[in-house]
């Protein structure tokens, strides 16, 4: 059954819902009617190619029909008691469940909506449990939708606008080789940029930093992974400041970097791990935060007035059970298998490919970074090619995701002059091999702005 849109529901949806990151009256949604495992149908029935998760969150693919009998059962039997007075089966059995699932040491677990609710209750008991006020951040991460979240984010146009951030952010660059902020290249340059972290801490003065907050693969600014022995340093420095070290994983929890958490794989445990996205694979919202040992013997024995009313949900609750059955039923093996393909598939592109200057990535997840000059890294200017159906000049980046979406019916993420992409781990033969003839016909066209690959 599809669901014609007509003049006046396209309206609605253009002139009567706030739209997310972008500029109100340039809207351009494909209306989307179902999905199923890899794909997604719009109100004519023109199949999509899911290339990003939606999100990154839609690890388990679209219409998984487990997770959907767990909500509908969870939803007759009980669908919601608020969390201050009462406690359910579910969010009992996914706390045990996720204790499980990470390395030993964390204790307390807060359950919230978005990811954003995990990373606001990490920041605000960093600074209730430490009894300080300054946290140290990294350029280009995003960290959520909160004020303090907001107030951490390294991407300056996400504050634009909202007035004063919350005080005490020092922002330090993120470890980004391909562009080493400090000219340096990786393993002679030491961890030089590590470093700067303690230097922010030690700048801030003795006692003032609550918490050291970074993305452990950088993800909605474009892919970025850390060298090994990265965040290894960090803990050492957070440890010798008495800072909490947070780990935002709301992207790369789940599978999404081949092992359960990005974390695994940089043998660090956090004080503070905030998941969200594929903890239901999208198919609920649910968020969570899990404290330390350390950490939740700071507020172990004072009134918390932090809250929020669907925590916990019950139903939630029960999709993320579901999803989690699914990922330990093969579907993280998958993952992992899977994210091997695209390593390989994506360096021969690179090699065909001039204007490919880096591909980077792990698991499932893959940035690939476009460029005019491999030689010099510069980028793309804007315009010429590079315009949007109205004529409006942007990044190579956006206009690859445009051209893939409208011409080639792919849905992939989309960063400042980079193509994103983070499909469902169980992404087929077919699906990879559409995908990959759409990039060689995308980037084939961007070429032509580019100089050779010389040598
Ligand atoms: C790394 C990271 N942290 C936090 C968030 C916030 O999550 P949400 O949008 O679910 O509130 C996001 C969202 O994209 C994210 O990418």
């Amino acid at each position: 059954l599809l669901l014609p849109v007509s003049r006046e529901e396209a309206e609605v949806e253009r002139d009567a819902i706030v739209h997310r990151w972008e500029q109100q009256d340039r809207f351009e949604p494909v209306f989307v009617d179902s999905a199923g495992e890899s794909r997604f149908s719009d109100h004519e029935g023109t199949r999509y190619l899911d290339a990003f998760s939606q999100s990154w969150y839609a690890v388990a693919g679209h219409g998984q029909q487990s997770i959907v009998d767990a909500i509908s059962e969870q939803a007759q039997h009980l669908a919601s008691v608020h969390a201050q007075w009462f406690s359910t089966q579910p969010r009992r059995t996914l706390a045990r469940r996720l204790l499980e699932w990470v390395p030993a040491g964390f204790r307390r677990i807060f359950f919230g909506a978005n990811g954003s609710d995990a990373t606001e209750v990490a920041l605000k008991l960093a600074r209730f449990g430490t009894g300080r006020q300054a946290v140290v951040a990294f350029s280009g991460s995003y960290h959520g939708a909160g004020m303090a979240a907001t107030s951490v984010t390294g991407m300056p146009e996400c504050r634009e606008g909202f007035g004063e951030p919350v005080p005490g952010t020092v922002f330090v660059p993120y470890p980004y080789c391909y562009r080493c902020p400090l000219r340096l290249e990786y393993p002679s340059c030491n961890l030089a940029c590590a470093d700067l972290v303690e230097d922010a801490i030690e700048t801030q003065g003795k006692g003032r930093v609550a918490a050291v907050i970074g993305e452990v693969v950088k993800s909605v600014s474009g892919v970025v992974v850390p060298p090994p022995p990265y965040w290894r340093r960090i803990r050492e420095i957070a440890d010798r400041h008495g800072a909490w070290l947070i780990f935002d994983e709301v992207v790369t929890g789940f599978g999404r970097t081949g092992s359960r958490f990005a974390m695994d794989q940089f043998d660090v445990v956090p004080d503070v791990l905030a998941v969200g996205k594929a903890l239901t694979s999208g198919y609920l919202p649910l968020s969570a935060a899990l404290f330390s040992e350390r950490a939740s013997a700071t507020f172990e024995s004072r009134p918390l007035y932090h809250g929020m009313s669907f925590e916990g949900h019950a139903v939630c609750c029960a999709a993320a059970l579901a999803n989690l059955d699914l990922l330990e039923g093969g579907l993280l093996e998958r993952g992992a298998e899977l994210g091997t393909v695209f390593e390989s598939e994506l360096a021969r592109l690179k090699e065909r490919h001039p204007c490919v200057g880096d591909v980077r990535g792990v698991g499932v997840m893959w940035g690939i970074e476009l460029v005019r000059d491999r030689s010099t890294k510069d980028r793309l200017p804007e315009g010429g090619l590079f315009v949007d159906v109205e004529g409006a000049e942007i990044d190579a980046g956006e206009w690859s995701r445009q051209e893939l979406l409208r011409t080639h019916r792919i849905h992939v993420g989309v960063a400042p002059h980079m193509i994103q992409l983070a499909p469902p781990l169980g992404f087929g033969q077919t699906d990879l091999g559409e995908l990959v003839a759409a990039l060689d016909t995308v980037l084939s066209r961007i070429d032509a702005y580019c100089e050779p690959v010389s040598g």
